[in-house]
C-alpha cells in the first residue's frame, strides 16, 4: 500500500524576506505519515516548512510554496493508492514577488493576490477508481456541513473535519479532535487526543474501508 501525505503550511513570497503563510506546524501530517508507516505502508511525505523531523524510512519531499507542493503531489499521485492532504495550502499568493526587499512608502499598501491551484480539487478530477482520496477540512463554523460540501465538490472518499477555532486542538496544537465523513455516508468521531493517537485512528479507519 502506497500513501502520499501532505503536511505543514506553504509560504507565498512577497519579497526575499516576507511571505504569506499560516499557523500549521505539520504535526498532524507527520503523525499520519508515521502511523501509515507503522501500518506497513510505503509513505511519501510532501511537507511545507516545519520545525519537525520526518518519520524514519519515509520518502521526504520538502517544498515551500503552493506551486511547489502541487508539483510534488502531482508527481507522486499516479503511483499512490491512498492520498491524504493534511497540508494547509495557501489559497492565495501575491501576483508579484519583489526581487529586492520591498521599500516602505507613506500611506497604506495594497497587495494584489491571485488564487493558487486547488491541488485536492485537481486530484479529485483525475482520481483512479482504485485510489482513495482523503481531504482535511479546517473549519471555524458549521464544521460538518462545510466539510461535507468539500467532500462532494472535490470528489473525495473521506473528509476529516476539524474545528480550528479552538486553542486546545487543530493548528499548532499537539492535540486534535476530528469527524471523519465518507462519500458513502459513514461517520466516525475521533475524540480529543494527541495527534499521534488521532492519526492512528484515521489510518486504521481508511484502511478498513
Ligand atoms: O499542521 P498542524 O499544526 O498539525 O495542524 C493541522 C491542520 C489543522 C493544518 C490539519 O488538521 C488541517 O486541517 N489541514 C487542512 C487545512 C486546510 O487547508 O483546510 P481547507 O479546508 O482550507 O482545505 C480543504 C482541503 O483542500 C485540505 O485537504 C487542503 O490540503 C486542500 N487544499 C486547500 C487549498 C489548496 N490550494 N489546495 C489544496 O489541496
Amino acid at each position: 500500500m502506497r500513501f502520499l501525505i501532505s503536511a505543514g503550511p506553504t509560504r507565498e513570497k512577497i519579497d526575499p524576506i516576507r511571505f504569506i503563510s499560516n499557523h500549521s506546524s505539520g504535526k498532524m501530517g507527520y503523525a499520519l505519515a508515521a502511523a501509515a508507516k507503522a501500518a506497513g505502508a510505503e509513505v511519501v511525505l510532501v511537507s511545507g516548512p516545519t520545525q519537525l523531523t520526518p518519520p524514519e524510512n519515509v520518502t521526504f519531499v520538502k517544498v515551500e510554496s503552493a506551486a511547489e507542493m502541487a508539483k510534488a503531489v502531482h508527481q507522486y499521485a499516479p503511483e499512490s493508492d491512498i492520498i491524504i492532504m493534511a497540508a494547509a495550502v495557501a489559497d492565495y499568493r501575491p501576483v508579484k514577488t519583489f526581487t529586492g526587499k520591498m521599500k516602505k512608502t507613506p500611506g497604506n499598501l495594497m497587495l494584489e493576490l491571485e488564487r493558487t491551484e486547488d491541488i485536492l480539487l485537481n486530484l479529485g478530477k483525475h482520481k483512479r477508481p482504485d485510489q482513495k482520496l482523503v481531504g482535511f477540512a479546517a473549519e471555524t463554523s458549521n464544521v460538518v456541513e462545510n466539510a461535507i460540501e468539500k467532500l462532494k465538490k472535490k470528489n473525495l472518499d473521506w473528509i476529516v473535519a476539524n474545528d480550528v477555532s479552538r486553542h486546545d486542538r487543530g493548528f499548532g496544537s499537539d492535540h486534535n479532535a476530528v469527524t471523519m465523513i465518507s462519500a458513502n455516508g459513514d461517520v466516525c468521531e475521533v475524540a480529543l487526543s494527541d495527534k499521534k493517537t488521532v492519526a492512528r485512528r484515521i489510518i486504521r479507519k481508511i484502511l478498513q474501508d
